[in-house]
């Protein structure tokens, strides 16, 4: 195994693993240590892969999570014949319906499913068909470093608070359809710290979530929103992102505790279709 570092401030390559053969403890023990190193793993060349070796290549990392259930259908696996543990990420459409969720939007920064009270620890996105031009891409923050970075004044308003992580909108900005407005104290959602600390490395890190409908407990809306503004600012700048441009056959792994990301509009008439596992996580503390 070969790992290529980005020269980022996360992300690595990794090189010479088949994610459809079985790893030994070693490649899994050595692969670990790689992604809570650089947080965001990609695995190129990943073809011919089905479901199952999805699934039992993720599961060396922890259980697998089931994918999150249509707010709308209250269904899981989206759209297409999928077991559960899988979500569908995807443009196409099939007799004029969505197989996949979030289309061709721009998805914004976020953390996935940070409106549960156990957020999955990680997920590992394959991509199957993605436009040739590049577009669509993935950008990935370290908040590791965007905690470290941040400076005396804004880390002590933060420390020991907690942040109500909306489940009002989707990672596109779009609201749900039970969604109420104008009140973010009264969101349904999860409350976590908005400093954590990774379970595994023991590191403190910035715990987000998505910006829409945030609010910080116990603040007035209007501090809240200041101080979210502020911390917003900080941790999204570009000295601690790294973008990843799709090729056909990529796994991509990142670290959902420590990590957010976004993706980029791209044209409608382009085909980007992909699936997704996630890990089980722990409640952050
Ligand atoms: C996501 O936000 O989980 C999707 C990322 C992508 O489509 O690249």
């Amino acid at each position: 195994m070969q790992i290529i570092p980005s020269g980022r401030p996360l992300g690595a390559e990794i090189a010479g693993i088949d994610m459809r053969r079985p790893l030994d403890a070693g490649e899994v023990a050595e692969l670990k240590q790689a992604w809570n190193d650089h947080l965001v793993l990609v695995l190129r060349g990943q073809f011919d892969v089905s479901l199952d070796n999805h699934m039992t290549f993720s599961r060396h990392f922890g259980k697998l999570a089931l994918s999150p259930p249509s707010p709308v259908t209250g269904k899981r696996g989206q759209y297409e014949n999928v077991p559960p543990e899988i979500a569908v990420v995807s443009n196409i459409e099939k007799d004029g319906r969505p197989i996949g969720a979030l289309g061709t939007a721009d998805v914004k920064w976020h953390t996935d499913s940070s409106f549960f009270d156990i957020p999955p620890a990680g997920g590992l996105l394959r991509a199957i068909e993605v436009p040739e031009d590049g577009s669509g891409a993935t950008s990935f923050l370290n908040l590791y470093r965007a905690y470290e970075a941040l400076d005396d004044d804004l880390k002590a308003r933060i420390t020991g608070k907690l942040c109500n992580h909306s489940a009002n909108y989707d990672s596109s900005g779009r609201p749900y359809p039970y969604a109420e407005t104008g009140d973010p104290t009264k969101s349904p959602g999860a409350r976590h710290p908005l400093v954590r600390t990774h379970p595994e490395t023991g590191r403190k890190c910035l715990f987000l979530g998505r910006r829409l409908d945030a609010w910080i407990v116990g603040l007035p809306v209007e501090e809240s929103e200041e101080v979210l503004n502020a911390v917003w600012d900080h941790a999204t700048r570009d000295e601690f992102s790294w973008t990843h441009k799709w090729l056909n056959g990529d796994m991509v792994m990142w670290d959902n505790r420590c990590v957010m990301h976004r993706r980029d509009a791209f044209d409608p008439s382009l085909r980007r279709h992909m699936q997704r596992t996630q890990i089980v996580g722990t409640r952050p503390v």
